[in-house]
């Protein structure tokens, strides 16, 4: 077969979605539904991809233009949305010039895969054209367009115009077609708006082709081919989807307890002997190193995380990256531009943003770090906290390597720690601290022996004269009663 073009269909509103947001920017397994069918087309070599847009016709194009990486996607418009016939004759201006087959492609249906396209091009094939389309058998028939046969496919009609015999019918037209582009040229041309909803339907063609010659159905299985028309579906595709990509990653050696529980994203990458316990979510563009460890409720977003490293417990994670063999959490939040050395520790409650802890250093237990750049072997203590913001510019904070910071410390940025320094426990350092130093920023204490004594007495007086007081008011109420 010569190379094929695309078309994928994405100017309806969809309506039954209810949203302000076009139908085909709604997303399953973190990704938009228009990103699927725009990836298929590239995978398969299409050559133009001409997308139809309409309706937030500026969100579509932006969102194709920032997740495919196709250099072949063009945009056509249809400016008003009189049906799939009238979304096909928008892009032609696009294919002038193109001879062969043209893919049509529905912006709404993501699960399609390229053995179904496979299918439809053997279909295609076997009769020779001019049209061939995908068709399925659904649990429930209703409102897609019925496949009406004699001897052979000789229309599609539409749920609308279906009379109650032809309601019975039960394969159902995917809307994913190939088609002749000599042919749709010409047919399109006597497409008509004569039916229940004003359209021009691309499902007449099937009509068209069947009677100059032939119109050929491939049927695959429901789960390749259902669509998204409000969200429900988009429910159900996105727990199909979700289904895959686990069942993928558990056949390529990754250990996923309890997987229904476990949500992972389309682009998310996993290494062999990783174990996902059960409420894990990762997603975007997260990626996971061989035998880590991911424990019950983590999130990771966008985040690179390296080989043998732990995620414990309910940590949140976000465009950050872990090195090799560092552990976070429980309940550790790193956020974007937090980087954890190899071998480092982030402990609980302890959040990182924008800054880099060096390989081997810990921040165990209860600390705010950020806009800082931390060296190795630092062990930040308990409550310390970098004052890394004025309330109008972000400043930072330096700790060089084996710096050692006494627990509820605060470090008001900008500042440096130079290398081998000590900051004494509950310390506000404002200054910078020069290397293999001690740092004592914290009032002296002083002891006042006997005064607790004195004190506990006078507080026992006080606390007894008042509920004397109050004795006394409540009994005169209950005199004048
Ligand atoms: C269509 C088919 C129906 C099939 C069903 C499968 C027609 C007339 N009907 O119905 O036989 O069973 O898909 O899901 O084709 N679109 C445009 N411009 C328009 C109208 C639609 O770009 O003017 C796009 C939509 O954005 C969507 C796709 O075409 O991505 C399908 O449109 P939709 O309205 O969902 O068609 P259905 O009524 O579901
Ligand atoms: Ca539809």
């Amino acid at each position: 077969m010569k190379k094929i073009a695309a078309v994928i269909l994405a100017a309806g509103q969809g309506t039954r979605m209810r949203s302000d947001l076009p139908k085909v920017l709604h997303r399953v397994a973190g990704r938009s539904l228009v990103s699927f069918p725009v990836d298929l087309a590239a995978r398969l070599g299409c050559d133009p991809i001409v997308l139809v847009t309409g309706h937030g016709r500026e969100l579509v194009e932006k969102e194709v233009r920032a997740c495919c990486d196709s250099d072949k996607v063009v945009f056509a418009l249809q400016p008003t949305q009189k049906g799939t016939g009238h979304a096909v004759m928008s892009a032609l201006p696009k294919l002038r010039g193109h001879r062969g087959a043209i893919l049509v492609l529905s912006g709404d249906v993501p699960l399609l895969d390229r053995a179904s396209i496979t299918k439809l091009k053997k279909a295609y094939s076997k009769t020779g054209g001019p049209l061939a389309f995908l068709s399925f058998r659904p649990e429930n028939p209703a409102g897609y367009g019925r496949v009406l046969r004699e001897n052979g496919v000789v229309a599609i009609r539409e749920d609308k115009d279906c009379t109650r015999m032809e309601k019975a019918i039960t394969e159902v037209n995917a809307g994913i077609y190939l088609i002749d582009i000599g042919f749709l040229r010409k047919a399109v041309k006597k497409l008509s708006d004569n039916n229940s909803q004003g359209e021009l339907y691309l499902t007449d063609l099937v009509e068209a082709a069947a009677k100059i010659s032939s119109a050929a159905a491939a049927t695959v299985a429901t789960d390749m081919v259902s669509g998204v028309n409000d969200r429900v579906d988009l429910a159900r595709i996105d727990a199909t989807l979700a289904k895959r990509i686990r069942v993928a990653l558990m056949r390529s050696g990754v250990t996923i307890r309890m997987p229904e529980t476990v949500r992972i994203d389309k682009d998310v990458k996993v290494g062999r002997d990783t174990e996902i316990d059960p409420g894990v979510q990762l997603l975007g563009n997260t990626k996971i190193g061989n035998g880590c460890r991911i424990e019950t409720g983590a999130v990771v977003r966008n985040s690179t995380v390296h080989a043998g490293a732990v995620i414990n417990a309910y940590s949140v994670l976000d465009d950050a990256e872990v090195k090799t063999g560092a552990e976070i959490g429980p309940m550790g939040r790193l956020r974007p531009g937090a980087i954890i050395g190899k071998d480092a520790k982030v402990g609980n409650f302890v959040e990182l943003k924008n800054t880099t802890l060096g390989n081997g250093s810990k921040a165990n237990h209860l600390a705010y770090l950020g806009d800082g750049d931390i060296g190795e072997g630092v062990n930040v203590g308990a409550g310390t906290i970098f004052c890394n913001y004025d309330g109008y510019q972000k400043h930072k904070t330096v700790l060089e390597d084996d710096v050692f910071i006494g627990s509820d410390s605060q470090l008001v940025a900008p500042v440096t720690v130079g290398r081998g320094s000590y900051v004494a426990s509950g310390s506000t350092v404002t200054k910078d601290i020069p290397p293999d130093t001690l740092a004592i920023a914290r009032s002296p204490q002083e002891n006042k022996v006997g005064i607790a004594r004195a004190l506990r007495r006078r507080f026992k007086a006080l606390k007894e004269k008042a509920l004397k007081e109050k004795a006394l008011c409540k009994k005169k109420k209950g005199e004048k009663s």
